[in-house]
């Protein structure tokens, strides 16, 4: 597999248009089961987890079309089956296939999701959910089998905030019979998307955005058209490659209202942000002051995804600065690899500890999760000579193309063909060709 070299230490200036959101285009694409007929989606992000899940939908006998950024699945000819465990163990998003197969066939078997490697992500609270509605469950050691017989509408309370289990609970409650109401649903921006598309389809759901769902099941739903919003977390992490380089860029189709809580440790930080119609533009001309302490939490709170990115630009505060990670567990995995470019972050617990004063250097870096992979890349754009990245693989399930977007900012980006290279050596110019 190919590894993206960056020569670091360039500012960038420029701008660059967001892709649509993964995390908001999967539930989505799992939705299109439930249409029996043609759905449309724009502004699809051309990644490697969207490609799995339209793998998943072929499987399940829909006709899955792409055009550019434009999926269309043809849904009229759904079957049983079992999903194959080749794509829903490289995905932890597979899961929510489990509502919609159950919502429009009554019966699906999986193997346990597989997706990023950041702690143990259990799926009990979707198991519990499927059963109130009456579905049986089995788990075996491969995996999970459900039937649902006649669903019927429950009164659904999750006790804790998950955002996989109240896309998949609203997928299934489509199609229960009666009403079902979810307590203490997840907030997130992709959640009021996939309730955006459903009821464009013709499904009942009020409350999304707020933790109370009310969903009238059974109603008839019909082929429609819709865009994918933008994606925040890519967002979030271009604006920290300019936190990172220093520059000034803009983002066009920027979610902006969705990032508050990261825009206001930017501009503790020092980042000048001005957003103006549909583009955040963000300057970063002097020194990087503290973060401060930072606490992940659910949305409306700063993103658990944009925790390993942040961790790199804390490293070059002036001052230390502290990072508590609440959602996930085994979500610091990447300060190893940070630390190898000079990071210095102490582990305690939960909490990261950057002693910021920094001066990065470029090293042989393995990203091994998709957001620590993004890390890297903004660790590299400010380091000192060239830092190798291997594990590409993992950064393009989230990200079209990182490497070419910041290289778009002026970044130096290189690329160096998969040369069974050993790790330890030193990186120099003659190892990567430029990315033009
Ligand atoms: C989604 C996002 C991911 C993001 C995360 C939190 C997608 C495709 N992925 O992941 O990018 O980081 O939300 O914002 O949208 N939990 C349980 N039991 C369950 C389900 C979850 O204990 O059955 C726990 C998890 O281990 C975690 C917490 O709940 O500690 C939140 O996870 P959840 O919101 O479900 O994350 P995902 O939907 O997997």
């Amino acid at each position: 597999m190919d590894s993206i070299l960056i020569c670091g230490e360039t500012p960038l200036y420029g701008r660059l248009r967001v892709q649509g959101s993964k995390n908001a285009a999967l539930p989505i694409l799992a939705a299109t089961v439930l249409v029996p007929g043609i759905s449309v989606l724009h502004n699809c992000p051309k990644i490697e987890d969207v490609r799995l899940m339209c793998k998943l939908l072929e499987t399940v006998g829909c006709q899955v079309k792409w055009e550019n950024h434009t999926v269309t699945v043809d849904a009229s000819g759904v079957v049983c089956g079992t999903l194959p465990s080749e794509y829903v163990e490289k995905m932890r998003s597979s899961v929510i296939f489990m509502g919609a197969m159950l919502g429009r066939v009554g019966e699906v078997s999986l193997k346990y999701p597989g997706g990023c490697v950041i702690g143990k992500r259990p799926i009990d609270l979707h198991l519990k959910a499927m059963e109130q509605f009456g579905v049986q469950t089995r788990q075996t050691e491969e995996g999970i089998v459900a039937n649902a017989g006649k669903m019927k509408g429950a009164h659904i309370i999750f006790p804790i905030s998950s955002v996989g289990a109240t896309e998949n609970t609203i997928l299934a409650a489509v199609y229960a019979e009666g009403t079902t109401v979810l307590e203490q649903a997840a907030r997130e921006p992709e959640i009021q998307a996939l309730c955006a598309f459903l009821r464009r389809a013709g499904a009942e759901i009020a409350g999304d955005g707020s933790g109370r769902i009310r969903i009238d099941g059974q109603r008839t739903l019909h082929g429609c058209e819709y865009t994918i919003p933008p994606d925040r977390i890519v967002t979030g992490t271009y604006l920290l490659g300019c936190m990172a380089a220093g520059g000034e860029i803009c983002l066009e189709n920027a979610p902006a209202e969705e990032l508050s809580a990261v825009f206001h440790v930017l501009k503790r930080m020092g980042a000048e942000l001005f957003i103006c119609s549909g583009e955040v533009h963000c300057r970063r001309t002097h020194a990087l002051k503290s973060a401060g302490n930072i606490m992940t939490e659910v949305y409306p709170g700063y993103p658990t995804d944009l925790q390993s990115p942040m961790l790199a630009v804390m490293a070059l505060a002036e001052k230390n600065s502290s990072m508590t990670e609440t959602i996930f567990e085994n979500r610091f995995r990447i300060v190893e690899e940070l630390n190898r470019m000079g990071a210095g972050i102490h582990i305690q617990g939960k909490t990261a500890f950057v002693p910021g004063a920094r001066r990065l250097h470029g090293a042989r870096v393995t990203a091994q999760e998709l957001r620590g992979g993004a890390a890297l890349v903004i660790a590299g754009l400010a380091a000192e000579g060239i830092t190798a990245i291997s594990g590409r693989q993992y950064i393009d399930r989230g990200y079209e193309n990182i490497a070419k977007d910041f290289e778009t900012l002026g970044a130096k980006v290189l690329y160096e063909e998969n040369s069974g290279k050993d790790s330890r050596q030193p990186v120099t110019a003659a190892a990567g060709k430029e990315n033009r």
